[in-house]
């Protein structure tokens, strides 16, 4: 690659090692992780009394509620640039439906078993549509929590019913965000690495996106 060049995902960096993440894409996918942590650990002190201790170790209860709304807004940001970017990645294909069938063996760790998969599996498409529509309906929500005196007091239900959703819908993501950071951190060895260098083996790429390896790089072994 001649220098000054932007890799893009999928160019072929050495003879054994591909880019799975450019650099944009993992900027915005580390401040995401970053913004989400701390609405986590917020979120939950100023949703029950058992987790204000989260709160003090965050800054204090009115720092938090200073910071939580604007660290939203971060976030959503982040959420569509990550949009865009991989968009046409988490589109269905034909394959997922027998990916999901085998879901099994996926967690069994037996890969072998699998149907070759795109640049993502089925499951971490279902995560970012997960992810996707709870977070709007989680900025839809907050942007009414954040200035709760502009609600007339005839609607004040509504307020209510907003604060049950985005809850509700905040334990959705915390869910999904487990499981997300055990997939990657534990169950997939190599994912880490993609996230932070940018790059795979072509061997991770060969046997966990098969279809992906060989699109970007016209092999076929
Ligand atoms: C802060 C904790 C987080 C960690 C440690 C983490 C880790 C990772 C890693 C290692 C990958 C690469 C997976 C691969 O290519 O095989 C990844 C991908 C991804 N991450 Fe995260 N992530 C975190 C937070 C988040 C959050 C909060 C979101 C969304 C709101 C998110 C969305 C994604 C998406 C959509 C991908 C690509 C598809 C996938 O692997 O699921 N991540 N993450």
């Amino acid at each position: 690659m001649s220098s000054g060049t932007v890799p893009r995902a999928g160019t072929v960096v050495r003879e054994d090692e591909v880019v799975r993440y450019t650099f944009p894409e993992r900027v915005g996918h580390w401040i995401n992780g970053a913004a989400y942590t701390y609405l986590l650990g917020s979120g939950l002190a100023l949703f029950t009394p058992f987790m204000y201790w989260m709160a003090a170790v965050l800054g204090g209860g009115a720092t938090i509620r200073f910071w939580h709304p604007w660290v939203g807004l971060l976030y959503m940001a982040t959420i569509v640039w990550m949009h865009s970017e991989w968009r046409s990645d988490m589109r269905a294909i034909p394959q997922d439906e027998t990916w999901k069938k085998n879901i099994r063996a996926y967690v069994e760790n037996r890969d072998d078993a699998m149907p070759p998969q795109e640049r993502f599996n089925a499951g971490q498409k279902q995560f970012w549509w997960v992810m996707l529509w709870c977070s709007l309906i989680l900025l839809v929500t907050g942007i009414v929590m954040w200035f709760p005196e502009k609600m007339p007091f005839s609607l004040h239900w509504v307020l209510t019913l907003f604060v049950f959703i985005h809850s509700a819908v905040a334990l959705i993501t915390i869910a999904a965000f487990i499981i997300h950071v055990y997939m990657s951190l534990w169950m997939t060895p190599g994912s880490m690495k993609a996230m932070i260098e940018g790059h795979v083996s072509t061997r991770w790429a060969r046997a966990h996106h098969r279809l992906w390896y060989e699109r970007i790089t016209g092999r076929r072994n």
